[in-house]
């Protein structure tokens, strides 16, 4: 997620910028900019100031820069379309460079939009998505010149500008499909910001010395307290005076005031307690946003993959290496892959998979797994698959890093920067994109017929509102449970197929945040050797959802509770029957096996962060661990 701030009054702009753009940094963000309007004998013009990597570089430039403006705009990035590069640092401008847009979200149709502004006589200069919008902006405001317009065979009509920025960010809006929070300037029309909003958050304060708008509440909190948080289809015109809210249709609102009583550190994590938290909140979003784009015209696509279609047809080996909680999403993709595709799929530990001598052919796929990109064993497993002859296809959450950089083709997993050490939303991401992967195998192989990868999409994007469920309705029953683990020395996680894959990740996010031993095990398992552990008070965390191998699962469990185990169990909405063995049930909303890692590894997720605050131990920042790890 990218960082907005604009500003509009009687102080120096530049430096109510950088200090916005300081708060918002924490999140780690790419590159930095921002456009300045000056006035040069009378004329107003922007400058657009931009540096790759963090603010402070931007600050030492603007440092040196006699800038007098009262209005200007500025943006942290975190690349999405486009490597991080001074070209691609946000503002962008129109052709003339007399406006220029900051913007966060991402444009779904920005490849049409872009073909068609080319069309018209449009110049762009960078690689992001964002560009198209000040085009778009450009040509209602001054004008469209007569030209093809895309879909007619003829030259279209010249069009008037409306030489009005709040109108013409509107209009530009209505050709944009995606996420935007957007800021405008315009130089013929000093002192005024143009904002809109759409499935991306933006906030608009009134303080002593001006109009302030920002991404995060946490840019403006100086300012003012009392903030309008915008509703999608809202727009607000910023100017020195005041502000004014319309409509989509350009008719005036009154939005209601949400007064901010959070203090800066509760601000920075968008007033949950922690990151981790918020990054667990985050996750309908996540599921959400890795699927925008994927199916166009019916068709599932993942142009990314640096594979042709005949390609993947051959593939008839599929390695994913990983580390972690990477490691886990992969042996998901492992049930997926094999179930759809039918294809072999091995899931290994990175750091064991280059020590092997492991089976490749030209026609096998490694998929390497990382959240950070950077990871050294998965680097090293890549170059080591590359070099015997293997296809390697990267996910990641950071654009540009070594893994993106150094696989065939790449998905960009969306789960935004990622700050709590302990993987949440990452890992969703992860799960969602191989599941991306593993139906599109499937298509190519013809294992699955269009219709049926269309319906699983669908049911796949469902996951978004599950989880949403989850964390609105059972946050009393995981803290019930969390009461009964907390005090024990060690814990099992245990489920079946797919269950057990998802056991892994409970039990490495107990131990990792919480310090409590935590084992997974594949509940058929537990009968030679394990059950041994089981004592009277002993947690059995299961994970027991109604699936093919749901009775195999329970009847496991009573042999658990036989000896005096435990028992938690995340089950589905509905099975009243499954209280009859489980001391504390978290339930999750029905959901096809397939995708029930991406709903039931949330509960497990929040459990581990109650038991951890419940030991006194700092989620966020867990003892020995960090958040990438660049050593072997
Ligand atoms: C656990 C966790 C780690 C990482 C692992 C791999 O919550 O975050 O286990 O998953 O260090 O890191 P990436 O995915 O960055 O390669």
């Amino acid at each position: 997620m990218c960082g907005i701030v604009g500003y509009t009054g009687d102080e120096l702009a530049k430096d109510i910028l950088i200090n916005g753009l300081k708060r918002l940094e924490y999140r780690g963000y790419d590159s930095a900019g921002v456009a300045l309007e000056d006035a040069t004998g009378g004329v107003t013009h922007i400058d657009v100031i931009r540096r790759v990597g963090k603010v402070a570089g931007l600050e030492s430039e603007l440092a040196g820069v006699d800038a007098t403006a009262t209005c200007g705009i500025g943006h942290t990035r975190w690349a999405t379309h486009g490597r991080p590069s001074m070209a691609n640092a946000h503002p962008h401008t129109s052709c003339d460079g007399r406006i220029a847009i900051v913007h966060n979200g991402i444009i779904e149709n920005f490849a049409e939009l872009r073909e068609e502004l080319a069309q018209r006589g449009h110049t762009f200069t960078s690689d992001t998505d964002t560009e198209v919008f000040a085009h778009l902006i450009e040509e209602a405001y001054y004008g469209r010149p007569a030209g093809v317009a895309a879909g007619t065979t003829a030259g279209a009509p010249a069009a008037l500008g409306c030489h009005d920025l709040m109108a013409a960010v509107r209009e530009a809006c209505t050709h944009v499909v995606g996420a935007y929070g957007l800021a405008a300037v315009c130089a013929d029309e000093p002192g005024v910001i143009a904002v809109a909003r759409k499935d991306s958050p933006i906030v608009i304060g009134r303080g002593a010395r001006g109009s302030y708008v920002a991404s995060d509440v946490i840019a403006l909190i100086d300012a003012t307290r009392d903030v309008v948080v915008l509703e999608d289809g809202q727009f607000a015109r910023l100017a020195p005076e005041g502000i004014t809210y319309t409509d989509a249709e350009g008719t005036p609102i009154e939005p209601a005031v949400t007064h901010i009583d959070w203090d800066i550190d509760m601000a920075e994590k968008g007033g949950y307690p922690d990151f981790m938290l918020k990054e667990i909140c985050e996750q309908p979003r996540v599921v959400r946003d890795t699927l925008v784009g994927r199916m166009t015209g019916g068709e599932l696509t993942i142009d990314e993959l640096g594979l042709s279609l005949e390609e993947l047809n051959l593939i008839d080996r599929v390695y994913v290496i990983a580390c972690g909680t990477s490691y886990h999403a992969g042996l998901i993709a492992k049930n997926l892959i094999e179930m759809w595709a039918r294809i072999p799929c091995e899931v290994e530990a990175a750091s064991e998979f280059r020590y092997r001598n492991p089976i490749i052919t030209p026609s096998t796929l490694v998929v390497a797994v990382s959240q950070s990109g950077e990871t050294a064993d998965t680097l090293a497993a890549i170059r080591d698959a590359r070099i015997k002859g293997a296809k390697v296809f990267g996910i990641t959450n950071v654009v540009g890093s070594p893994v993106a950089r150094e696989s065939d083709g790449v998905i960009y997993t969306k789960a935004n920067k990622e700050i709590a050490v302990a993987s949440t939303k990452s890992f969703i991401g992860q799960v969602v994109s191989l599941t991306l992967l593993a139906l599109l195998l499937a298509q190519v192989k013809y294992r699955l017929t269009v219709g049926q990868v269309r319906m699983l999409f669908r049911e796949l994007g469902d996951t978004a509102e599950q989880i949403q469920w989850i964390l609105d309705t059972q946050k009393d029953a995981i803290h019930e449970a969390a009461l009964a683990c907390k005090d024990a020395h060690s814990a099992l996680f245990v489920g079946r197929g797919m269950g057990a894959a998802i056991a892994n990740e409970g039990a490495l996010k107990l131990k990792e945040i919480s310090y409590l031993h935590a084992e997974a095990y594949a509940a058929g398992e537990m009968k030679h050797g394990p059950i041994a552990l089981i004592d009277p008070g002993f947690p059995v965390i299961a994970i027991a959802t109604k699936s093919p191998v749901y009775d195999k699962t329970v009847s496991n469990l009573k042999e658990c509770e036989a000896r005096g185990a435990k028992i938690v169990v995340v089950a589905t909405e509905g099975d009243e029957d499954i209280a009859q063995i489980a001391d504390h049930v978290i339930y999750i909303p029905p959901v096809r096996d397939a995708f029930s890692a991406i709903t039931a590894t949330v509960p497990l997720q929040l459990l581990a962060r109650e038991v951890a605050l419940m030991r006194g131990c700092d989620v966020d920042q867990p003892r020995n661990l960090a958040k990438s790890v660049t050593v072997e």
